[in-house]
């Protein structure tokens, strides 16, 4: 039979022409393109059932070593019972979960090294202070080094001389955070982790998962907020009743993206400017309209511009409903 190996391919591939320099430039981006990330997390048709719609149903998913993945859900969908697969705490009734091709229950102890997490709700011990806490989180991992320890309590303004009784459920959330990111592990598996943290803490917590990702942290995490989503991940995947809805590249959910503006304006006059142009207009209350806008924005800004303004606002849409509006475009891709 005939066979071509990797290393003839290559040099088919390569211009003959080319000098050193370039021709390993080519080498490279070859391999690259050769060459798939290995499979972080892997879990197939898993099912758990607490009842009818209650618990995890035929769900698969993949994360990719160096990817940022968005599990989101209302409450209820199953996120935490999905977590917790992933984490070896329960077994499924069906289908197999795996970390770095490890049985996530059968070889926990092992997975659990390389692996950081938030859980759902912080079981701490609240008798003891967060320094205390934390010391005893990295005794039991062994941990000798605590720089990232100290560098994540300055970054996340942590007061750890706090009992944890006496802590708000911000505070316990960040501290959750500093235990689960100190030992600087490879893969980190996050259960609603900016919960209780206000806007700007949660701003301090994008910007944190960015700087992991840049060391090629595997990342899966939960959320409830589209935004905070949209700025850190680069797939997202939607549940609901146990079940995948849908699986998207950020990317493509954002070119899709439909805005909807809320517009006030000054003159009555101005408001034939409005009705006359190819602008989706929604509601129409004398000179306030509501226009739904889709992807690119430059030609409501051109018509805007050419009117008196009073006031402009938009409104946010559902994490749901612009999925939902995702997928009525048949843009959505299943991998
Ligand atoms: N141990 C359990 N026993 C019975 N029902 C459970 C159990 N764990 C979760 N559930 C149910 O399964 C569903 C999914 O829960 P969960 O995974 O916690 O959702 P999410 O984290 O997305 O809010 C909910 O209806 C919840 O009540
Ligand atoms: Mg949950």
């Amino acid at each position: 039979m005939f066979s071509i190996s990797f290393l003839t391919l290559k040099t088919l591939c390569i211009p003959y022409f080319l000098d050193t320099k370039t021709i390993n430039y080519y080498y490279k981006a070859i391999d690259k393109a050769f060459t798939k990330e290995p499979l972080m997390i892997e879990i197939k048709n898993l099912t758990k059932s607490y009842g009818t719609n209650k618990g995890v149903f035929n769900l698969d998913l993949t994360v990719q070593k160096g990817e940022v993945f968005g599990f989101l859900g209302p409450n209820g969908a199953g996120k935490t019972t999905t977590i917790r697969h992933l984490l070896g705490f329960i077994t499924p009734d069906n289908g197999t979960v795996k970390i770095a091709g490890k049985d996530c229950f059968k070889e926990a102890h092992t997975i659990q090294k390389d692996l950081g997490y938030i859980a759902g709700e912080i079981a701490f011990f609240n008798h003891m202070k967060g320094a205390e806490f934390l010391h005893f989180i990295a005794k039991m991992r062994a941990l000798s080094n605590l720089d990232k320890m100290h560098s994540l309590i300055e970054f996340l303004e942590l007061d750890i001389h706090v009992k944890i009784r006496k802590m708000s459920k911000g505070m316990k959330q960040k501290l959750g955070i500093v235990a689960a990111l100190m030992h600087d592990p490879k893969i980190l598996i996050l259960d609603e982790p900016t919960s209780g943290l206000d806007p700007l803490m949660q701003n301090k917590f994008v910007e944190l998962i960015k700087r992991e990702k840049k060391q090629g942290k595997t990342i899966l995490m939960s959320s409830h907020n589209f935004e905070e989503i949209e700025r850190t991940c680069d797939r997202a995947l939607i549940i609901k009743n146990g079940k995948k809805m849908a699986l998207s590249n950020i990317k493509d959910l954002k070119n899709v993206e439909r805005k909807i503006f809320y517009v006030a304006l000054q003159n009555t006059k101005d408001k034939d400017i409005i009705l006359k142009s190819d602008l989706k207009i929604i509601k129409q209350n004398h000179t306030d309209f509501e226009i739904e806008v889709s992807g690119n924005l430059d030609y409501f800004i051109d018509v805007l511009s050419t009117c008196k303004i009073k006031s402009l606002d938009i409104k946010k849409q559902q994490l749901e409903q612009v999925f939902m509006d995702y997928y009525k475009e048949g843009g959505g891709k299943d991998d």
